[in-house]
């Protein structure tokens, strides 16, 4: 029999707390499969400035990608209603089947008043029930509750203790409208998907932005698609299309803007025969130039392609990587660093580096000092420079 743990939630945003409570459900019912399922919000009831039902359910998407035992769900939100508890774990039991065991994860406040909901007999009695519950918070009453459900319905609970991690969506997004730093409370792909989507700000502060320019991106990539088709020669072009579709999936993972990274992967080899080191700052050249484009992060992943550099934007970094990782290339040690650019684009970017440095250095090349100070950038960045820490990665 398969156990999966169903996680509705509104998400908004997912944060740490949501994904280690979830983590530590897998592991103590030993669930075969984490299924979030973000549920649909009104458009006309939401507080202040939320994000969109897409919104949401891109997040999390993005921050349980790196997890193969957590699935995401768009059933409520398609059905752009709001869903009781009851109709949600019956639809999940019809789409898996009769051999699955549900377990209902959630947390204290919301089971304390699980007696109540609709359809509360059907639920505590066919459906299993996880509660990540904090130690001394309500605790006496929670008891009480899981001991008369236990008795009346024979309902099976486990309770788990999910201490130090009071993290709440609200406080994210409080913090965040005052400016204050978020970081470490939820995966750093949300981050940039938050800060590229102007998620939580104040209006105020928002309409005070400079808009940003939506460039016709169809338009370009047809039109560079037709340039390299005539200059480059087949394995190139091959390579360029397997880098497009490299870029574009860590695009989404890591929560940059999939069609910029598609435009750079299309433009970054487009001069690839004037040489090793220069074809990145000629092709970005040509982007301003010839295509009138002027967004810095886009040109700039192009220039520093092949050397990277110094405060590697994200998008800098995936276009690196797809870079060496596309799946033409062919190398020793190719597989651990797209393993490893599953679920880390800065550990996999300080390996990419790391490689590059010790090729080129082997083959008695000159290296080119952007690629050292990218390397020591990221490993400063990551480790804080402590040493005890980068070597306990090198084991
Ligand atoms: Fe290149
Ligand atoms: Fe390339």
């Amino acid at each position: 029999m398969r156990r999966i743990g169903i996680f509705g939630g509104s998400f908004d945003p997912i944060h740490n707390g949501h994904l280690h409570l979830a983590e530590e459900a897998r592991c103590m019912a030993k669930l075969d499969q984490v299924l979030f399922i973000p549920t649909w919000i009104s458009p006309f009831k939401q507080d202040s400035d939320p994000a969109s039902c897409q919104q949401r359910l891109d997040m999390v998407r993005i921050a349980t990608s790196s997890n193969p035992s957590f699935a995401v769900s768009d059933m409520e939100i398609r059905r752009e209603a709001v869903s009781y508890t009851a109709d949600t774990l019956k639809r999940c039991r019809e789409m898996m089947g009769e051999d699955t065991r549900l377990y209902f994860i959630t947390g204290t406040d919301t089971f304390l008043t699980i007696e109540k909901w609709y359809h509360a007999e059907e639920i505590l009695t066919q459906y299993s029930f996880i509660i990540g519950s904090r130690p001394g918070y309500r605790e006496e009453d929670l008891i009480d509750v899981i001991e008369r459900v236990r008795e009346r319905y024979g309902t099976d609970v486990l309770k788990i203790e999910i201490p130090r991690l009071e993290i709440s969506s609200s406080d994210i997004r409080d913090s965040i409208r005052i400016g204050k730093s978020v970081r470490y409370l939820l995966p750093d792909p949300l981050l940039h998907y938050i800060e590229r989507h102007r998620l939580y700000l104040d209006p105020a502060a928002v309409a005070s932005l400079p808009g940003e320019e939506e460039l016709p991106y169809d338009q370009i990539d047809h039109d560079i698609d037709e340039v390299i088709r005539g200059r480059l020669k087949a394995t190139r072009l091959a390579h360029t299309y397997g880098v497009v579709e490299t870029a574009v999936g860590m695009a989404e993972k890591f929560g940059a803007d999939p069609r910029k990274a598609r435009t750079c992967a299309l433009f970054h080899d487009a001069f690839r025969e004037v040489g090793n080191l220069a074809h990145g700052a000629v092709a970005a050249d040509y982007m301003e130039a010839e295509f009138s484009i002027t967004d810095e992060d886009m040109l700039n992943a192009v220039r520093f392609h092949t050397t990277g550099r110094k405060g590697m934007t994200v998008l800098e970094k995936i276009l690196f990587l797809a870079d060496a990782i596309e799946p033409n290339r062919n190398y020793p040690g190719v597989d651990d660093l797209r393993a490893m650019a599953e679920y880390d684009l800065d550990k996999a970017c300080l390996m990419s580096l790391t490689r590059t440095i010790e090729y080129v250095k082997s083959q008695g090349q000159e290296l080119d000092p952007r690629t050292q100070e990218a390397a020591e950038d990221l490993r400063y960045t990551m480790y804080s420079g402590n040493p005890a820490e980068e070597r306990r990665f090198h084991e």
